[in-house]
């Protein structure tokens, strides 16, 4: 079987030596131009030529959870996308979104401020009943920071496409459940795929609708959060901060206002990092089952988007 590796801003070796050592029969190698015809593909960003060289894979792994950028390429109907199914994101999810709302809920930005100005002072404890966290996207990364996020009892609603129940979380789901979950939560996290249906989802009219002195964590991709809109809505007090991980542009172009807003907190594209052993052994693992014409977990729906 013969597997080709093509991923941007990756380096390659390591990923050649442990897929090899997990797939010892396979013949790896890393895609160039005109290279021969692969079985299955392990990729990050491709180029549209890498697709329209291979038309013989049979599945496209990506090293990520998010295929938002795979799909915007034309890709032949039918080929297989399987994405990263946790893989040791979803624990680091949790604890970066866990860190953050509790950074924000305890104030411990303002602590640490006045300790650097040496002032020894208390505020008020505040009530967690008072910050019902609200996560958008239940899938394989939401569902665990929802629950993460219950263990610390806070208040936790959570929002899908389809209905779910998870235990210590209040679900809603679709349109129609969307208002009442916005309505219903504080803190909102966004887990959720970028889509043409989630694109923007986060913009000035949904913001406001969460409960006064909300807080923003966005996880999952730029492209859902109307930077302008968060914008507004903080200086006009309406939302008290955010805490930005991804972006429009990433890097984040230099002069962006987010850079210097004193109620951004921001991190450079980090909460859930690929961890290579991890991918290699899921990768590897879900080749070989398609190999012996076994099914595997955290194949695309293309139509769906995710
Ligand atoms: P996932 O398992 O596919 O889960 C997606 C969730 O979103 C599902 O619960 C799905 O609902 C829900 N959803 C999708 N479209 C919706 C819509 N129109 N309305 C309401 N709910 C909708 O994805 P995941 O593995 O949890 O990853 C989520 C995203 O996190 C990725 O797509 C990626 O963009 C981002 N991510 C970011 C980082 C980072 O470092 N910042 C790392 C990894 C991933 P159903 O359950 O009903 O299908
Ligand atoms: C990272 O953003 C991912 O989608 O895995």
């Amino acid at each position: 079987m013969k597997i080709t590796f093509c991923c941007t801003d990756t380096k390659a070796e390591p990923w050649l030596r442990g897929l090899a050592a997990a797939l010892p029969a396979a013949d790896i190698s890393v895609w160039q131009p005109g290279a021969p015809q692969a079985d299955y593909a392990v990729v990050w960003a491709p180029p549209q030529q890498f697709i329209d060289e291979q038309p013989r894979l049979q599945a496209l792994f990506n090293i990520g959870a998010g295929v938002d950028a795979l799909l915007r390429l034309r890709l032949p109907p039918g080929l297989r996308v399987v994405r990263l199914d946790d893989a040791g994101m979803a624990v680091q999810m949790a604890e970066y979104v866990s860190h953050a709302l509790i950074r924000h809920f305890r104030e411990f930005d303002g602590y640490e401020a006045d300790m650097r100005a040496g002032r020894w002072s208390y505020r008020k404890p505040r009530l967690r009943q008072d910050f019902p966290v609200g996560v958008m996207g239940l899938g394989v990364l939401g569902e665990r920071v929802a629950r993460a996020v219950a263990q610390f009892d806070f208040p936790v609603r959570g929002w899908s496409r389809g209905a779910k129940q998870i235990a210590g979380v209040r679900c809603y789901s679709g349109a129609q459940g969307f208002n009442d979950f916005l309505a219903a939560s504080r803190v909102l996290v966004n887990l959720l795929p970028l889509t043409p249906e989630t694109q923007d989802i986060m913009n000035r009219d949904t913001l406001a609708r969460l409960v006064p002195g909300a807080y923003v964590i966005n996880v999952a991709r730029g492209a859902h959060l109307v930077d302008e809109d968060l914008l507004a809505l903080i200086d006009a007090g309406q939302v008290a901060g955010a805490t930005l991980d991804v972006f429009r542009t990433e890097p984040l172009p230099a002069g962006h206002p987010f850079w210097s807003h004193p109620r951004i907190t921001l991190t450079p594209h980090t909460s859930a990092r690929t961890l290579r052993d991890e991918s290699i052994a899921q990768i590897a693992g879900k080749i070989a089952a398609l190999a012996r014409g076994e099914p595997v977990a955290g194949v695309v729906d293309a139509a769906r988007g995710y």
